[in-house]
């Protein structure tokens, strides 16, 4: 049985930081509001001249380093964004011409803040079958495009970055499980109610934005983590205590703190960065990782619980034997 196995990890955020106080001289809000209901300090935001692909390379770029592989090894690269640079060719295309990879596979997935799990999963899934060896998987967002900056409900959440893994075949897992789900009821509730044959005429006029009914949105992201959760577990045959570490998506911390509440899990035990980089939709999980990874937090041997949820409604979970 092959199975794969994720070998290194990169992050990269943009330069430049916002933090609360420069959001009170834009909108009616305060930096106590914004920490206490989202637990949001500051984030990063790409520059103007800074696309997705940039961001995803610096990420990519470090993640092969820490794995040793080179730009000729790797045969698949899956990209999860909402935000690509163009329309076509696919943000996977426009990285591996940057990486100098030839010949691989390369295409975006698009679920949302779900996209890295998503991406993760379908990797696993060609590694598992045979159908590729090293796999780059990206989660990378310039999310503060589609922001409506004077919109206090949205604006406050979210910031830029890149995260990214390789996944390599190999004779013990890895990735042991993963999970994904949808349920399109929900496609009101967060979106971008403009794309190229819906009111393309926005995008040209600069103002496809983000619209989200937030306490709607915490509830079923609240219901649905602690489901995935249990369905992880029971999977595997798995206790709470079992977990060493929850990875989580950084919506919220208040969203995060229910989902630790459910697995027993003492914050200590939560890889938490939402405070230092806002939610960063598909780049939050990877980023993350990357975090814990590099401070020494996150150690070979040890139980990964990696989770998130986003529009559409999409849901995921992978659970990893680092
Ligand atoms: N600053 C100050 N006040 C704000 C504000 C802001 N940025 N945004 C909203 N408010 C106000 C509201 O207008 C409301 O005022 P009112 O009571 O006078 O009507 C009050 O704060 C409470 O608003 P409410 O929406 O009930 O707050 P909340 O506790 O639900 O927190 C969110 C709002 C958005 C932080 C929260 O609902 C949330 O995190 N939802 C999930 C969003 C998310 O994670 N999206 C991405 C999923 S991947």
């Amino acid at each position: 049985m092959i199975y794969s196995s994720i070998t290194g990890t990169g992050g990269y955020l943009p330069e430049r930081i916002m933090d609360n106080a420069e959001l009170e001289q834009m909108v009616d809000t305060s930096d106590e509001w914004i920490k206490s209901r989202t637990g949001v300090v500051k984030r990063h935001i790409a520059a103007e001249d800074e696309m997705t692909c940039d961001l995803a390379e610096h990420a990519a770029r470090m993640a092969m380093e820490a794995a040793s592989v080179s730009a000729d090894d790797v045969d698949l690269i899956i990209v999860a964004t909402t935000t690509p640079d163009l329309v076509f060719p696919s943000t996977a295309c426009l990285l591996q011409e940057r990486l100098g990879v030839r010949g691989s596979a390369a295409f975006d997935i698009q679920a949302v803040c779900t996209g890295f799990i998503y991406a993760l999963s379908v990797a696993d899934k060609f590694i598992k079958t045979g159908a590729a060896n090293k796999a780059l998987v990206v989660g990378a967002e310039t999310l503060s495009r589609i922001i409506d900056w004077t919109d206090r409900d949205t604006c406050v959440l979210f910031g830029d970055g890149a995260g990214a893994v390789i996944l390599e075949a190999s004779e013990q897992p890895g990735i042991v499980s993963t999970f994904l789900h949808a349920d399109g009821q929900h496609k009101d509730l967060l979106k971008v109610p403009v794309g190229i044959s819906t009111n393309y005429a926005a995008i040209q006029e600069g103002s496809a934005y983000m619209q989200m009914q937030g306490n709607e949105v915490f509830k079923v992201a609240v219901n649905t983590l602690g489901r995935i959760v249990d369905e992880t577990l029971a999977a595997n045959n798995l206790e709470k205590k079992d977990i060493d570490w929850l990875v989580p998506h950084q919506a919220n911390t208040r969203i995060i703190s229910a989902t630790a509440k459910k697995l027993d899990m003492p914050l200590d035990k939560v890889i938490v960065t939402i405070d230092q980089h806002g939610n960063t939709s598909a780049a939050s999980v990877p980023l993350a990782l990357d975090v814990a990874v590099r401070d020494g937090r996150i150690q070979r041997g040890d139980k990964l619980l990696l989770e998130a949820f986003g529009g559409g409604f999409t849901w995921g979970s992978a659970l990893i034997d680092y």
